[in-house]
């Protein structure tokens, strides 16, 4: 029977049904380069995947008759209400998906009552973000070897109201994402294939190049090199203008800089999570970049039980890496996420159709939680805990081994 089953039969991407079957519609939008950029892992892809089977392997228990038709997914992130658990994760480079991607993956995220957050190597001012979308924002800062980028990046993020900082800290080394590699013959140099590729998608040359070339690092591009600030020169420059010497110094000088929420993104064991918590964090992002930057390494969810066990009533724990599904947000909060972020989900969404694919994602995603919620007999997240997971859980028991160490 299944070859009969084909996704996106038609050539309208709001028709997708769920977030893979957007993923079709992105790659036939985007040539191949670009979507392997959003795609791809690091390395064996092992983490990457694993990402995945995680969320694959685990199984909830439902509870019957409940009525649940006044249910909903309203929950608090740092004092304030947001309509669903859900923040679009900081991905650069999202001006090679769509034009002025940024504005568009923001705008979505406003009208659907979450906060979106831009990445350092974005491709659209953050102040001009602010004034197109409005909404919650946060920040996200590489520290780069230069200090002087960080501190500008957080004055003027201040200056624009800019909710948090989000200060990344699993890119003291560029993970090594080889199948990316593959499609280039010298650094931004495409292969002879991949530039006839690019050829054979006008839809996303007449959207992303022709407007106005390769897009730039906006928020940085004035701390290049004079040679790298050209939009092809600087994609090959800016791994090497990332701070290898990153440590807990550079969090105790953020904490005393940066006046709104911070947190840090890349914590992965509870020792590091204390720590956040003792030098003044807000919140942590649990994440293993979805699989980008060290193969082999653990999946958040995998920590998350132990981690929010320890630092839960004391920073706000968020998750992120591998979700695809309505029913996977509800598994994080099972495990005492209090939000998850979301990337190459609202980038397929992205991808396939600007702010609208965006806005398709986040649909497709919201009106999931709603039916897991109804589906397991819950009015509301408060009513998710672990007790709705079935007993041998591949997350519960790395957890406990976690816990007895
Ligand atoms: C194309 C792409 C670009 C990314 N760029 C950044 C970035 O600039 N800063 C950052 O902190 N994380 C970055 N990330 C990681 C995301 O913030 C997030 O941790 C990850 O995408 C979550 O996994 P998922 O894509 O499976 O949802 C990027 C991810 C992708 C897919």
């Amino acid at each position: 029977m299944s070859h009969h089953r084909r996704l996106a039969p038609h050539r309208d991407f709001h028709r997708a049904l769920s977030i893979e079957e957007l993923r079709v519609y992105a790659r036939r939008r985007v040539p191949t380069f670009a979507l392997e950029y959003v795609e791809g892992g690091a390395e064996d892809e092992i983490s990457l995947r694993h990402n995945r089977d995680i969320f694959e392997q685990m199984r909830l228990v439902p509870n019957t008759l409940v009525n649940t038709s006044a249910r909903h997914q309203r929950c608090k992130l740092f004092g304030q209400e947001i309509a669903s658990p859900l923040i679009i994760a900081p991905t650069g480079l999202n001006g090679m998906l769509w034009h002025r991607g940024d504005v568009a993956l923001a705008r979505a995220a406003t009208h659907a009552g979450i906060p979106f957050c831009q990445s350092t190597v974005s491709n659209v001012r953050l102040e001009e973000v602010a004034a197109q979308a409005g909404g919650r924002l946060w920040m996200q800062l590489y520290v780069m070897r230069d200090r002087a980028i960080a501190r500008e990046i957080l004055t003027r993020a201040q200056r624009a109201g800019f909710e948090a900082l989000v200060f990344t800290t699993d890119a003291n080394v560029f993970g090594y994402r080889e199948w990316d590699r593959r499609n280039y013959r010298a650094p931004a140099k495409l292969t002879l294939r991949n530039m006839l590729d690019v050829a054979c998608h006008p839809r996303w040359l007449m959207n992303v190049l022709v407007p106005r070339g390769v897009p730039r690092f906006e928020n940085v591009v004035d701390f290049m090199p004079p040679a790298a600030r050209s939009a092809k020169a600087s994609v090959a420059v800016i791994p090497q203008l990332f701070a290898p010497d990153i440590s807990w110094d550079d969090v105790q000088w953020l904490r005393e800089q940066w006046r709104g929420k911070l947190l840090l993104k890349g914590v992965l064991n509870v020792a590091d999570a204390q720590r956040a918590a003792s030098l003044g964090c807000d919140g942590i992002v649990l994440t293993n970049h979805g699989g980008r930057q060290f193969d082999t390494c653990v999946s958040p969810m995998e920590v998350l039980p132990s981690i929010a066990n320890a630092v839960g009533n004391k920073l706000t724990v968020i998750v992120d890496s591998g979700f695809r599904r309505g029913s996977d947000v509800i598994k994080a909060r099972a495990l005492g996420a209090d939000a998850v972020m979301l990337g190459r989900a609202t980038l397929y969404g992205l991808a396939a159709g600007g702010e609208a694919g965006v806005t398709h994602a986040l649909n497709i995603l919201t009106s999931e939680i709603d039916r897991a919620l109804g589906q397991l007999g819950c009015n509301s997240l408060d009513e998710v805990g672990p007790h709705l997971l079935a007993p041998t859980q591949p997350a519960r028991s790395a957890s406990v081994l976690t816990l007895a160490k």
